[in-house]
């Protein structure tokens, strides 16, 4: 398999994302096809991460897979023969969906980033220690950085079209998508989190917090869309060095961050786009850190035809 930065498919092209390029496939399916490009600090990095688009779409794969009967989701296939034979167009581009492409349902995305978080960290442990808030709401006090919360708190954000991402209060999301589905997606939401957790747990990764997309699907249901539980849309730690009071090493781009906040310290970055060059070895760890990722979670390694 060779690594993708964009992907060139006869079809018509609705969307690129950092990650993803997205194709409509007729009115009621798309084609979510991810790459290997990688974002940190909200800025994509120059350089392809090699399996990275096939973690992310087979994890999310066997994500579904185990959700099958818990909840609505928009997974049709995840595997390129099945695609070509739902759209033969797509016959003559086998090795760009290999690994990397899911035909999907189409929905309407709610405009809201569902972000649950178990465990106290990163931006979250940070207005905590400042404020003793998450997304301006109270917490109990003396807790710990990287303690688990419980029950898990439901903290969404708006999905900005450029730079970062906020939180929004509660009021603000029944404003943006009616209190009904409001509802819905935070129990959405804390089912599949606490169903992933457990299962994630189980397999020596604690998933500290995610981050779920919903869309309403032509019938009007709410399902479950975009990517699940993957190192991109999550925070993934190793159960057997889990210790709270501390950060945690994390599974995903932990060696990338390092790497671009050496950068930063030196004065070589400034944080914003254009990234600088990342060296071979970062990818590499990078990569492994994905493959690893896919690795413990689904109990095997991953398989692409042709790679090897
Ligand atoms: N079933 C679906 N129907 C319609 N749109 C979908 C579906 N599943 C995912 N999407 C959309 O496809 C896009 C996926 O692209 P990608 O993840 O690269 O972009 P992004 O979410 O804008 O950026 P990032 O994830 O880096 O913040 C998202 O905008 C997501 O809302
Ligand atoms: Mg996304």
């Amino acid at each position: 398999m060779t690594t993708m930065l964009a992907s060139e498919l006869p079809l018509p092209r609705i969307g690129r994302g950092k990650v993803r390029d997205i194709y409509a496939v007729g009115d009621d399916r798309v084609l979510l096809l991810t790459t290997d490009r990688i974002s940190a600090f909200d800025v994509v990095m120059a350089e392809t991460i090699p399996m990275k688009g096939a973690v992310l779409t087979q994890l999310s794969a066997w994500w579904f897979n185990q959700f099958e009967s818990a909840l609505p989701h928009h997974m049709i296939s995840a595997d390129a023969d099945t695609i070509i034979g739902e759209v033969p167009a797509l016959k003559n581009h086998r090795a760009s969906l290999e690994g990397r492409a899911m035909l999907c349902r189409r929905t309407t995305v709610f405009p809201i980033e569902c972000v649950i978080r178990g465990y106290l960290s990163g931006s979250a442990w940070k207005e905590y220690a400042a404020h003793g808030t998450l997304a301006g709401e109270k917490l109990p006090p003396r807790l710990i950085e990287s303690a688990r919360l419980e029950p898990a708190i439901f903290s969404p954000a708006t999905k900005a079209a450029t730079g970062h991402d906020e939180n929004i209060t509660v009021a603000r999301r029944r404003e943006i998508v009616g209190s009904e589905a409001a509802r819905t997606l935070e129990s959405m939401t804390r089912a599949v989190y606490a169903l992933g957790e457990r299962i994630g747990r189980g397999r020596g990764i604690i998933i500290a917090d995610t981050k779920f997309e919903f869309g309403r699907d032509a019938d009007g249901r709410i399902i479950l869309i975009d990517e699940v539980m993957t190192p991109d849309s999550s925070r993934f730690w190793a159960v057997d060095v889990y210790k709270p009071g501390q950060p945690q090493p994390s599974f995903d781009k932990q060696p990338l961050r390092d790497y671009l906040d050496g950068e930063r310290r030196a004065g070589r970055w400034n944080g914003e786009a254009p990234p600088p060059p990342l060296p071979a070895s970062v990818v590499d760890a990078t990569s492994k850190r994905y493959l690893e990722a896919y690795r413990r979670i689904t109990g095997t390694d991953l398989k692409i035809a042709g790679v090897g």
